[in-house]
C-alpha cells in the first residue's frame, strides 16, 4: 500500500474552554482555571549538571563563580516523596526527574525507591553520562524508563553543543545500558538550534531508524533568561519532518494520551518512530497537564513561570499533609499559565524567567 504522505502544516491547537478535557474528569477532580487536570509532575533533584550545553547552561553564565544551591536548600528525599504521594492522591499518573543532570544527585535510586511504591509512572530525563554506571540499580530501584538528550550524532557537533567536550559513544553506550536492563522505551531528545545542529537532524534520524528507541526533535525555546534565544534560531518541526519525509516518507500516528507534547510520527516502510515537539511554533497549553517541583521546594505551574509557592517553607515550618494538600490544591485551581499561547517578542526579553536547569526540563 502506499503510504500517505503527509500535510506538513497542521491546524494550531485550540484552547479548551474552562471546564472542559479531552477526556471527562471524574467528579470531584482538580481542575485549572482553563479545565486542564494535573496529571504530570516534573521534579528537578538538582540544578547541576556536567554538560554546559548551549541552549540551556551556557558556560559564561554557569562558570565557577555561579552560585548553585546549597545543600541544606535542596528538598530532602523524605521530603520529595512527602509531596509526590499528595499530588498522586490528586489525580498525578507520571513523575519525572529532571534537573540539572538527575544522575548527579546523590543516591538517586533511594529516591526512586520510595516513589515506585506509589501507583504512578516513575521516568527520568538524563544526558546519559552516568547511565552505563547507574542503569541497572535505576531499574532494580523501580524506575520505568529513561529520557536521553542527544543532540547530536557526530562528534564535533555534539561537543560543541555540550561544551565539555563530551564524546556521542559515551552517550551511546549509556543508552545501550539502559537497553540491556530494560528502561524502555527509551527516548532520545534532540534540542534543534539553527546552525548550531540543524545539519544533525538527517544523521540522527538514519542512526535511530529502526533501533526501536523513539528520537524526538525539540524546538529551541526561550526558556530562562541566559541563553540569548532568538526566534531565528528556531528550527520548526514542521521543517524538521519535511526534511525527514524527503528521505524516509512520514506517516502522521495518533497521540498515545491526552495533552502528549510530542507529536508522533512513523516511518512508512517500518523504521520506527520518531516525534517532534513544537512549542514554539504550535504551542500546546490548552492540554497541558503539568506541574512543577524545583530543587528547592518551590513549585511552578508554569515552565516560564517567574515566581513558585513555596512548599518547603511549609514543610519546614510543620505543615500536615492536609495543609499541603488544601495549598496544592488551591495553586492548581487558580494556574491560567499558557505562555506558549501568548509569547510575543516582549516576553522573551531576557527578565526574571527561572532557568530550567532549576525548575526542570
Ligand atoms: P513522555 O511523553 O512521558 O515521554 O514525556 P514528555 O514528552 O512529556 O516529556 P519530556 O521531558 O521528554 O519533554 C521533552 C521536552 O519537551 C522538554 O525537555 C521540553 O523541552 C519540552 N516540554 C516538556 N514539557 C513542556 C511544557 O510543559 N512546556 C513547554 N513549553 N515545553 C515542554
Ligand atoms: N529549549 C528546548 N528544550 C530545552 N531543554 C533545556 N533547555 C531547552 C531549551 N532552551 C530540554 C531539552 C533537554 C532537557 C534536559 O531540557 O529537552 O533534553
Ligand atoms: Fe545539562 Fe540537560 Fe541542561 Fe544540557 S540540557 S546543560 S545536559 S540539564
Ligand atoms: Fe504548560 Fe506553560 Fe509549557 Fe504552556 S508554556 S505547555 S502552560 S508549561
Amino acid at each position: 500500500m502506499k503510504a500517505r504522505i503527509i500535510p506538513i502544516v497542521r491546524a494550531v491547537r485550540t484552547t479548551l474552554p474552562p471546564g472542559r478535557d479531552l477526556v471527562a474528569p471524574p467528579e470531584g477532580e482538580l481542575l485549572d482555571l482553563r479545565g486542564r487536570r494535573v496529571r504530570d509532575l516534573r521534579i528537578s533533584v538538582t540544578d547541576r549538571c556536567n554538560f554546559r550545553c548551549v541552549y540551556c547552561m551556557p558556560k559564561e553564565i554557569f562558570d565557577d563563580d555561579y552560585a548553585f544551591l546549597p545543600r541544606s536548600k535542596l528538598l530532602s528525599f523524605e521530603e520529595i516523596v512527602r509531596i509526590a504521594r499528595i499530588f498522586v492522591e490528586q489525580g498525578v499518573e507520571k513523575i519525572r526527574l529532571t534537573g540539572g543532570e538527575p544522575l548527579l544527585r546523590k543516591h538517586i535510586e533511594n529516591l526512586i525507591e520510595q516513589l515506585a511504591k506509589l501507583p504512578v509512572e516513575i521516568t527520568l530525563t538524563t544526558n546519559g553520562s552516568l547511565l552505563r554506571k547507574k542503569a541497572r540499580a535505576l531499574k532494580d530501584a523501580g524506575l520505568h524508563r529513561v529520557t536521553v538528550s542527544l543532540d547530536g550524532i557526530a562528534d564535533d557537533v555534539f561537543k560543541r553543543m555540550n561544551d565539555v567536550d563530551y564524546a556521542v559513544g559515551d552517550v551511546l553506550d549509556g543508552i545501550a545500558a539502559a537497553a540491556e536492563v530494560g528502561l524502555a522505551p527509551i527516548k532520545v531528545n534532540c534540542v534543534v538550534k539553527r546552525g548550531a545542529n540543524d545539519d544533525q537532524i538527517l544523521p540522527l534520524a538514519r542512526h535511530f531508524r529502526g533501533s526501536g528507541h523513539i528520537l524526538r526533535f525539540i524546538e529551541y525555546m526561550d526558556v530562562g533568561s541566559s541563553n540569548g534565544w532568538r526566534m531565528d534560531e528556531v528550527v520548526p518541526s514542521a521543517e524538521v519532518v519535511a526534511r525527514i519525509n524527503a528521505e524516509f516518507p512520514l506517516q502522521a500516528v495518533d497521540a498515545n494520551y491526552p495533552g502528549e507534547v510530542a507529536e508522533r510520527w512513523r516511518y512508512a516502510d517500518g523504521g520506527g518512530e520518531i516525534g517532534v515537539i513544537s512549542s514554539v511554533t504550535q504551542a500546546f497549553c490548552a492540554t497541558c497537564t503539568r506541574i512543577r517541583l524545583s530543587t528547592e521546594g518551590q513549585l511552578y505551574t508554569c515552565l516560564f513561570a517567574q515566581s513558585g509557592h513555596d512548599l518547603r517553607a511549609m514543610l519546614r515550618h510543620g505543615a500536615g499533609d492536609e495543609a499541603l494538600r488544601r495549598e496544592i490544591a488551591a495553586v492548581w485551581r487558580g494556574r491560567d499559565d499558557r505562555y506558549s499561547e501568548i509569547r510575543t517578542a516582549a516576553t522573551v526579553l531576557p527578565g526574571s524567567k527561572v532557568e530550567m536547569s532549576y525548575i526542570g526540563g
